[in-house]
């Protein structure tokens, strides 16, 4: 509890550009939230170098991502907005809670399991130790609330274990989080194959739309989606493409699958597509302003940066000085 609020932590992956479906799946929940809760929303970029990286594209797309935290709403004078890398403790603890990790529960992790046969090339230590990061980033705000997509729930789960292992030890060290799917949390699939989650690495770029794209392009991207040859708007399982695009609709204007189904009775796929473009392309025009607008403003996003990093490095430390005196480090001498 800080100011009587609860504590949120969340992180998004500083690769690549942020999809529509990481905007409607996430981000746009994190805005709701962030007038009820003490909010901690952290680019994790030393996550992201668990799969290599170029080193310029990842300073870009870290900022990119920060930026765009600050264009879709969230506001950086109330949220702590920061780049992982930029408070040392989240690594110390990492190590520390790593030595309270077991090797099988981190070998049953799925996550590990689909990235290294992705990258069967390079599976280093840090991925097989991705959850063990992820729970320290968590636990380091003693975070009450953590809203993560499904595919993130088994490492909450860890985090929780690790968590309620080290105060079975130690006493009261570490508020044990919750998990927070958001009921109205859209979860978009690729526009090409729809029976997969959209995704920012996904090859084929008519997949995927990017909250950075430009209108046309997310016309064509519309235009080009799959859908069936069923050839009415109804939403049914048995219609994933034109099922997607209903919940993209529903997402961006508030709708609800029921109304989309009356507005395009009768009418054919070519007009329900262009319509669903219309008003992602809407939705996106307020948050692509604000980004460039950002952009050019360099001293101010490297003052939020420079300020949420203090903040957020004073709440780490709180946790991590009192972890580092439980395991039975010595004390600093002043
Ligand atoms: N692993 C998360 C993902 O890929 C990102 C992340 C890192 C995260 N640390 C976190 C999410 C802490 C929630 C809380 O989506």
């Amino acid at each position: 509890m800080l100011d009587g609020k609860q504590t949120i932590f969340s992180g998004m992956q500083a690769t690549g550009n942020l999809t529509l479906g990481n905007y409607l799946g996430a981000l746009n929940n994190w805005v709701s939230l962030a007038d009820s809760y003490n909010c901690f929303y952290c680019v994790v970029d030393e996550h992201a170098i668990t799969i290599r990286q170029d080193p310029a594209t990842l300073r870009a797309n870290a900022r990119k991502v920060l930026q765009l935290y600050i264009a879709a709403g969230l506001d950086p004078k109330k949220c702590c907005i920061y780049y992982q890398s930029h408070v040392p403790a989240h690594a110390e603890l990492s190590w520390i809670l790593g030595c309270f990790t077991y090797m099988g529960e981190l070998s049953r992790m799925t996550q590990f399991k689909d990235k290294a046969a992705k990258h069967a090339d390079n599976i280093n230590a840090g991925l097989f130790t991705y959850p063990v990061l992820m729970a320290a980033d968590i636990l380091l705000y003693q975070s009450d609330l953590v809203p993560v997509g499904v595919d993130q729930k088994q490492h909450l789960e860890l985090a929780r274990d690790v968590a309620i292992r080290f105060n079975n030890i130690y006493g009261d060290v570490f508020t044990i989080p919750e998990g927070y799917i958001a009921k109205s949390g859209a979860k978009i699939m690729s526009l090409q194959e729809p029976s997969k989650k959209m995704s920012k690495s996904d090859e084929n770029e008519n997949a995927s739309i990017y909250v950075l794209d430009a209108p046309d392009a997310i016309m064509r991207k519309f235009k080009r989606a799959v859908t069936d040859s069923v050839g009415v708007v109804r939403y049914s399982d048995e219609q994933p493409g034109i099922k997607n695009l209903i919940d993209i609709y529903c997402a961006c204007t508030g709708l609800l699958p029921e109304a989309v189904e009356k507005e395009f009775d009768g009418k054919g796929y070519g007009d329900f597509k262009s319509a669903v473009g219309e008003a992602v392309v809407a939705r996106l025009r307020p948050i692509q302003e604000r980004f460039a607008e950002l952009t050019k403003d360099k001293a101010y996003v490297d003052g939020i940066i420079k300020e949420n990093a203090e903040k957020a490095n004073y709440y780490a430390n709180k946790t991590l000085r009192k972890v580092q005196k439980k395991v039975g480090f010595p004390e600093r001498v002043r």
